[in-house]
């Protein structure tokens, strides 16, 4: 395998300076752990440092973790110069970092939709703004929609217009960076087995049903995201930019009428 330059990703992973939001938990975990194995020199950032750090232990990164609040534009510019100053300049980045609330619209106040929309769209959309600024010819941004950022859901007004935000977000990115040889994609993750449906708002859900209406009748994992993640990010999808690619088991392509009894349609 050819090591790849830095800041170019000619032939592989390999050295690749690898910025990870949201790295401590989830999804954003599993993909930070997913690139290290691949030979990344990954960055993890979050806001969570002990859970952070720990997560990074376990793949060798400790040393770069990075503090990253991502709706601190100060913040981004900082981790970005650290990179380019430790000789592993952005070459990709994965917008992980988010959070979801759910409520109905006349139950959402303006301070909490306002909160959704500044923690997964401005801070996306800072993430993108940092690579459209220091990421060199054959980098890769993946951000992370939704499959709720595809289908409207009822009570997530303020998450689904976030996440329908970083879609257009990565199209607009896209069409921008694409002379410069930089890529960005999303990917919509559908249901997928981590904290961030652990809270209250989200306690009254009935998972049982909602994963029998997924074709797939499962819930997805991290690490099934995760290596969506790293294809778009990989030299191997060269010719793919501005997609949304749904990683959901079957949720999005539509759905199967119920049968009246279930014993009788075998
Ligand atoms: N889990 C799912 O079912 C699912 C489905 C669709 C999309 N997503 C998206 O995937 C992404 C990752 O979610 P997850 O399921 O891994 O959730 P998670 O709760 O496991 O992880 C989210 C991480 O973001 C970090 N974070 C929160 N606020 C931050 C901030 N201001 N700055 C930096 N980091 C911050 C948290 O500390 C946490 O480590 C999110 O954007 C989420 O909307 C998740």
């Amino acid at each position: 395998m050819t090591p790849a330059r830095p800041g170019c990703l000619s032939g592989d992973l390999e050295g690749a300076g690898v910025l990870i939001t949201g790295a401590a938990n989830g999804i954003g975990a599993a993909t930070a752990s997913l690139f290290a194995e691949r030979g990344a020199t990954v960055y993890p950032t979050d806001v969570d440092v002990e859970r952070g750090l720990a997560a990074a232990a376990t793949y060798g990164a400790a040393e770069r973790f990075r503090v990253l609040d991502v709706r601190d534009e100060d913040a981004w510019e900082s981790v970005a110069a650290d990179m380019a100053a430790e000789g592993t300049p952005l070459t990709v980045l994965v917008n992980s970092a988010g959070a979801a609330i759910k409520a109905p619209i006349a139950e959402t106040t303006v301070g909490s939709f306002r909160r959704m929309l500044d923690l997964n769209l401005v801070g996306t959309f800072l993430g993108v703004r940092t690579a459209a600024r220091h990421m060199n010819k054959g980098g890769a941004v993946v951000n992370i929609s939704s499959l709720r950022g595809v289908l409207a859901t009822a009570e997530l007004g303020a998450y689904g217009a976030s996440k329908f935000g970083v879609r257009a977000l990565t199209r607009v990115a896209a069409i921008e960076l694409a002379e410069r040889g930089i890529r960005v994609n999303d990917v919509c993750p559908g249901s997928i087995d981590t904290e961030i449906t652990a809270t209250p708002d989200f306690a009254a859900d009935d998972m049982d049903s909602y994963v029998r209406s997924i074709p797939m009748q499962r819930r997805g994992t991290p690490t099934e995201v995760a290596e969506v993640i790293v294809f778009l990010a990989e030299p191997r999808s060269s010719y793919i930019t501005g997609v949304d690619l749904l990683v959901d088991g079957g949720t999005g392509a539509g759905a199967r009428t119920p049968k009246k009894n279930a014993e009788t349609s075998s």
